[in-house]
């Protein structure tokens, strides 16, 4: 809140100042507006519509089928909720990588017809044309590095990246690339800690974190998997907040109980 009592709005100049405050950074993501108000009147700094929408939302096996139509649909939903924090779309597979002039389209249709406040694309210097052309148009952009799930067809696992120093080195120089480039933050997801660390003191740009240590300036989760919703979804780095999937499944237990045996609805439950 501000001394006037107006919600001061989370931007991407405000993330500077925390990285330079050491004020770590907290992302979720969402997919619609119930959620994204929840999440927003909690605090959060961050909400990432993610094209994980694609494997949450619509139980696809990859991020992959996602479409642009769709990722707005998502952003809208969400933008309707969000007070305070700043909302950041991702770009889906498809619809920025092969043309510079597609991805400036791809992008200002998210901004304009959603009302988000940044794009989130993933790749390096693959993709600096694109990068660099969205960014022109002034429109921010937060960058993606390590396990970039849209290109799981190549990397063939979804294991930690980056353990080669090969695959590193190219990580530390993507990630300069994009600072200078103008992104105004990354995503470092499933790299090791040391290396999350090092990308992090190097750069001036926050660097957020998911399964990439504590030497970062925030982390991200998918809320569903924070929530525990998919019990069997269990790596490593996700801390998992609540058990939903058992207490949910309890509910509708116990709703399908109660109408089947006559307890629902009571008389002070009708008209
Ligand atoms: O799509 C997504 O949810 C993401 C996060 C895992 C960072 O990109």
């Amino acid at each position: 809140m501000s001394t006037h009592g107006e919600i001061r709005k989370v931007t991407t100049h405000r993330l500077q100042e925390m990285k330079q405050a050491g004020e770590k950074i907290a992302m979720l993501t969402a997919y619609d507006f119930t959620m994204a108000r929840l999440i927003d009147k909690a605090g959060i700094d961050v909400i990432l519509v993610g094209d994980s929408a694609s494997n949450i939302m619509a139980g696809h096996e990859t991020t992959l089928p996602i479409t642009l139509d769709q990722m707005i649909y998502h952003a809208a939903s969400v933008i309707r909720g969000v007070q305070r924090a700043l909302v950041v779309v991702d770009l889906p597979f498809g619809s920025y990588q092969g043309n510079s002039k597609e991805a400036l389209n791809s992008a200002i249709r998210i901004m304009k017809e959603t009302g988000a406040h940044a794009v989130k694309m993933e790749g390096g210097s693959e993709i600096e044309e694109s990068v660099r052309r969205i960014l022109s148009a002034g429109i921010p952009v937060m960058g993606h590095l390590g396990l970039t799930p849209q290109s799981i067809y190549k990397f063939g696992t979804y294991t930690v990246r980056a353990r080669e120093e090969k695959e590193a080195a190219k990580l530390r120089a993507d990630a300069a690339l994009l600072e200078e480039l103008g992104c105004f933050s990354i995503v470092l997801e499933k790299v090791p800690a040391a290396l999350g660390r090092e990308v992090a003191q190097s750069l001036h740009i926050p660097v957020i974190g998911i399964g990439a240590g504590s030497g970062v300036d925030g982390q991200v989760l998918v809320t569903h998997d924070m929530l525990g919703i998919n019990h069997e979804f269990r790596p490593r780095f996700l801390r998992q907040y609540l058990q939903l999937h058992e207490l949910m499944t309890h509910a509708f237990q116990q709703y399908i109980q109660d109408v089947k045996t006559g307890q629902f609805p009571s008389t002070s439950e009708q008209y």
